[in-house]
C-alpha cells in the first residue's frame, strides 16, 4: 500500500475505507472532539430522548444527542441554543420524526407509491417531504421503510415497498435520494433511515413484532437487498427491527450489525434502536436484565438508544467490568457525529421557517396529486364502465370513505392537517368538465360501521343515478404498526352494502381505500370496475376523479401479489417451482372430487383443492383505458460469456384510442441453480408513455451480477446455463425468450 495511506490509515483508522469516503478534516474533528468528552457525555450522544419539554438541564449536561417527535421550532431552536452555547462539547442535537409519506402535505401510503413504480415521482415526493419537515426543524426522517413483505395481514405492509426486492431497492433509493439531496448539509436535506433491519417484513402469521426465521441465503438474496442498495446510495442511518431472526433479536444481532453492515457494505452512519427494542430482548428471551440488554446490543453494533435508557444507566458498569470497550463506546460515537457533521448542524443547527416555501403549496399539492394518480391500480374494467362519460346525467356516491378527510391519509401520518385533504367527494362537485348530479349517501360512518339504518337510502340513491361510485376500505388506524387482520376483507357490512346496491342492475366501480390489499373474493362479481387506490393522501379526491373521468388512464401495477383469499397467504410470485408443480391439466377442484374417492396421486400437486393455485391478481398486474401489445421480443444473442451483456427488447404498441403509460418490465428465470431459483425474478422496469396507435421499443441490459445469487457456500455467484426471459405486462405475462451463460 502507498505510504501516505498508511500514514493516514494509521491516523484516522477508518478515513479511507468507509462508505462515501470520509473526509479527513471530519474525521480529525470527531476525533478530537472524543478525546475531550467524558463518558457521561459519549453516552449522551448515543442517547435519544422523546420531546423537547423537560429536556434542557440533560441537554445541558451533555446526556442527550438526539430528539424525536418533536416539531416546535422554537422549541427546537431553543434546546439547539442549550446544546451549542450552553453545553460543555457545544455538540448539536439531532432531531428525528416518521416522515414517512409526506409531512404537512401527506402523499400515498408507501404501499401505494410502490405501486407508480416510478422512481424520479417517489423522489421529487420525498424532496417535497424533506422540505416541509426541515422547515420546522427536523433533520432525521425514520424512513424509508425497506421491509420485503409478503403477507397483507401485517398492518406494516402499508409502509412497505411490497414483496419484491428488486422493486423495493429502486424505489427506496429513489427515497433516500429524495430526504437527502445531492448534499446531507443543504439546509432542507433529512438524514435517512434504512429500517427495520432485518426481516422484519417476514413476522410469522403477520402478526406484528413475531419471530421470523429465515435462512441466510433468503436473507442475503431478498431481505437485505434494499439496505445495500441504500447503503450504497449514502442512506446516513440504519434502524433495527424489533423482530428476533432465527433466534436472535435484530438489536442484538452481531451478523447483521457488524459482520453485514459494517464489514461487508462499509456502512459508515450510524444505527439507532428502535422503541424500546432494546430492553424488548428481556421479553424475546435473549437478556437477563437492561444491563445485559445494553451489553450485548452494544456488542453487536447498535449505537443509538430510542426511548429507554440501558445505555445511561450500565455502559459505566460494563466497562469497569470490561464486558464492553471503551473501544465501542468511541467507535459510536464517532459514527453519530459524522452524520452531525455530514448534515452541517455544527455550523447550522437552527432553523428559520422563513428560509423555507410555505408548507402545503400548490407546488405540493400537484406533486402529491400526481402520485395519487400514479398510485391507483386499476384492478377490473368489465364492459368498459370506466372512465365515465363527462354527459353522464347523474352519479350515486356511496361508502365511508367518500368524505372523510381522516380516513384517506393513512398510517403515519402525525404532522398531517387534516383541513388540507381534498376527499372524493369535494372534487366531484368542483369538477367543471362534468355536470352530473351527485347523489350522495355515506350510508356507513366508518369502514367498521355496522349500522343499515342508510342501506336503503343508498339504494334510492343508486336507482336514480346513472352509475354508482362506492367509496369503500379500511380507515387508517386498521393497518400500520400493530394493526394487523387476520381477516383481510372489507370491514363491517360493507359486503352487505355492495350487494344491496348490485340488486340495483346500475354499473358499480368500487374504489378501495387500504393499507393493504382487501379480499373482495365475496363481491367481485357484483361490482363493474374497481380501482385500489390504498389510502392516497392529501389530493386523494382530486387524483381518483380525475381517473374516474378519464383525464388520465389509470397506470398503476401491483406491488404485491392481491390474494383471492386470506389462507393463500403467504402469496408471491416469486415463488420456487417445488418437486410438484400446480397443472392445470390434472388439479381437481374441491367440488369435483367424487364423494367417497379413493386415495389418488394423480393430480397431487402444489395447490389448494378449495382455492387453487392463483392468486386474484398477479404482482406486476393493473388495467389500462387502452390496450398494449407486445411484439418482437429481441436478444442481442442467445449465447453470452459472464463477462458479456445481454440486450433484450420488445416493441410495445398502444393498440387502443387514449394516450397512457404502460410499466413494461422484465423478469427472468435461472433453469437450474445450486440453490433452486425462483419461478420469475423482476430485473427492470420501465414507465413508457404511448399515444394510441404509437410504438416504442424498451432495450433491457442485463450483466452478471442481474443474474447472481448465494449459493449453498454463500458465495455470491452467476453459475453458467439457461435462462428464459420475459417482457411484459405483469409477472405472470410476457414475451418470453431463452439464453445461456457460458464459461
Ligand atoms: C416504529 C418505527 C418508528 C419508531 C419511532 C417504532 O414503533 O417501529 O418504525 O420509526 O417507532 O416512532
Amino acid at each position: 500500500m502507498h505510504k501516505f495511506i498508511l500514514l493516514l490509515l494509521s491516523v484516522f483508522p477508518l478515513v479511507v475505507f468507509g462508505g462515501p469516503l470520509m473526509n479527513p478534516q471530519t474525521e480529525g474533528k470527531i476525533a478530537r472532539l472524543i478525546q475531550q468528552m467524558t463518558l457521561e457525555e459519549k453516552i449522551g450522544q448515543m442517547t435519544q430522548r422523546n420531546g423537547a419539554d423537560g429536556h434542557e438541564d440533560q441537554i445541558r449536561d451533555g446526556l442527550i444527542g438526539s430528539i424525536l417527535n418533536e416539531i416546535d421550532t422554537d422549541k427546537l431552536n431553543n434546546i439547539q441554543r442549550i446544546a451549542m452555547k450552553e453545553s460543555r462539547m457545544g455538540i448539536p442535537l439531532i432531531i428525528g420524526r416518521d416522515v414517512i409519506h409526506g409531512f404537512r402535505t401527506v402523499f400515498p401510503i408507501p404501499l401505494g407509491l410502490a405501486a407508480s413504480w416510478n422512481p424520479e415521482l417517489i423522489k421529487q415526493g420525498t424532496r417535497i417531504a424533506a422540505i416541509e419537515a426541515a422547515s420546522v426543524g427536523v433533520r432525521w426522517t425514520f424512513a424509508p421503510m425497506m421491509d420485503i413483505c409478503r403477507d397483507p395481514r401485517w398492518g406494516r405492509i402499508a409502509e412497505t415497498l411490497g414483496e419484491d426486492q428488486y422493486l423495493a431497492s429502486v424505489l427506496a433509493v429513489a427515497m433516500v435520494e429524495g430526504f437527502q439531496s445531492d448534499d446531507l448539509s443543504n439546509k432542507d436535506a433529512l438524514a435517512a433511515c434504512a429500517k427495520h433491519f432485518a426481516g422484519y417484513g417476514a413476522a410469522e402469521g403477520g402478526r406484528d413484532y413475531n419471530t421470523t426465521s429465515i435462512p441466510e441465503q433468503l436473507m442475503r438474496d431478498v431481505y437485505l437487498k434494499p439496505f445495500k442498495a441504500c447503503t450504497d446510495a449514502g442512506v446516513a442511518t440504519f434502524m433495527v427491527a424489533f423482530n428476533e431472526i432465527n433466534g436472535v433479536p435484530a438489536s442484538g444481532n452481531s451478523f447483521l450489525l457488524k459482520q453485514i453492515l459494517r464489514d461487508e457494505w462499509n456502512f459508515d452512519g450510524f444505527v439507532v434502536s428502535d422503541w424500546a427494542s432494546i430492553t424488548q430482548m428481556i421479553n424475546h428471551g435473549y437478556c437477563r436484565d437492561d444491563k445485559h440488554a445494553a451489553e450485548r446490543s452494544l456488542n453487536a453494533g447498535l449505537e443509538m438508544e430510542m426511548a429507554t435508557s440501558t445505555f445511561i444507566d450500565h455502559i459505566k458498569n460494563l466497562l469497569d467490568e470490561q464486558k464492553i470497550t471503551m473501544q465501542t463506546i468511541d467507535d459510536a460515537v464517532r459514527n453519530i457525529l459524522r452524520i452531525k457533521f455530514r448534515l452541517g448542524l455544527f455550523e447550522n443547527p437552527y432553523t428559520d421557517p422563513a428560509d423555507f416555501p410555505e408548507l402545503v403549496n400548490a407546488e405540493h399539492l400537484a406533486a402529491a396529486k400526481e402520485s395519487a394518480i400514479q398510485s391507483v391500480v386499476m384492478l377490473k374494467n368489465d364492459n368498459q364502465v370506466l372512465p365515465l362519460s363527462k354527459e353522464i346525467k347523474s352519479i350515486a356516491v356511496i361508502g365511508p370513505m367518500a368524505d372523510d378527510q381522516f380516513e384517506q391519509l393513512g398510517t403515519w401520518t402525525y404532522d398531517k392537517n387534516i383541513e388540507d385533504t381534498q376527499t372524493p367527494l369535494m372534487a366531484l362537485k368542483k369538477f367543471d368538465k362534468s355536470s352530473a348530479k351527485i347523489n350522495y349517501v355515506q350510508t356507513l360512518e366508518y369502514s367498521r360501521a355496522k349500522d343499515k339504518k342508510d342501506f336503503q337510502k343508498a339504494v334510492e340513491a343508486a336507482e336514480k343515478s346513472d352509475a354508482v361510485l362506492m367509496f369503500m376500505g379500511e380507515e387508517s388506524i386498521l393497518s400500520g404498526e400493530a394493526h394487523c387482520r387476520a381477516n383481510i376483507d372489507l370491514p363491517g357490512i360493507q359486503e352487505d352494502l355492495i350487494h344491496e346496491i348490485s340488486k340495483t342492475g346500475k354499473p358499480i366501480v368500487l374504489v378501495i381505500m387500504a393499507g393493504r390489499p382487501i379480499t373482495i373474493g365475496n363481491i367481485i362479481d357484483k361490482v363493474d370496475a374497481i380501482l385500489f387506490s390504498l389510502h392516497p393522501g392529501t389530493m386523494g379526491g382530486p387524483a381518483l376523479v380525475d381517473l374516474i373521468f378519464g383525464e388520465v388512464s389509470p397506470s398503476g401495477k401491483l406491488p404485491v401479489t392481491y390474494p383471492k383469499v386470506v389462507g393463500q397467504i403467504p402469496l408471491y410470485y416469486n415463488y420456487k417451482n417445488t418437486g410438484r408443480p400446480f397443472d392445470p391439466k390434472t388439479y381437481v377442484p374441491m367440488d369435483s372430487i367424487p364423494v367417497r374417492a379413493w386415495q389418488t396421486s394423480l393430480g397431487n400437486e402444489t395447490h389448494y383443492i378449495d382455492a387453487g393455485h392463483k392468486p386474484l391478481y398477479p404482482f406486476g398486474y393493473g388495467l389500462s383505458y387502452t390496450t398494449f401489445e407486445y411484439s418482437d421480443l429481441k436478444l442481442s444473442s442467445n449465447k453470452i460469456k459472464l463477462v458479456e451483456k445481454l440486450q433484450v427488447s420488445a416493441k410495445i404498441t398502444n393498440t387502443g384510442e387514449v394516450a397512457a403509460t404502460e410499466i413494461v418490465q422484465l423478469y427472468i428465470r435461472d433453469l437450474v441453480g445450486d440453490i433452486t431459483r425462483p419461478v420469475r425474478e423482476l430485473k427492470g422496469f420501465e414507465r413508457l408513455q404511448l399515444n394510441p396507435g404509437e410504438s416504442k421499443t424498451v432495450t433491457f441490459e442485463l450483466c452478471k451480477d442481474d443474474l447472481d445469487f448465494h449459493n449453498q457456500k454463500m458465495q455470491l455467484v452467476t453459475e453458467p446455463g439457461k435462462f428464459h426471459v420475459w417482457i411484459g405486462p405483469s409477472s405472470t405475462e410476457g414475451l418470453q425468450g431463452e439464453f445461456e451463460i457460458v464459461q
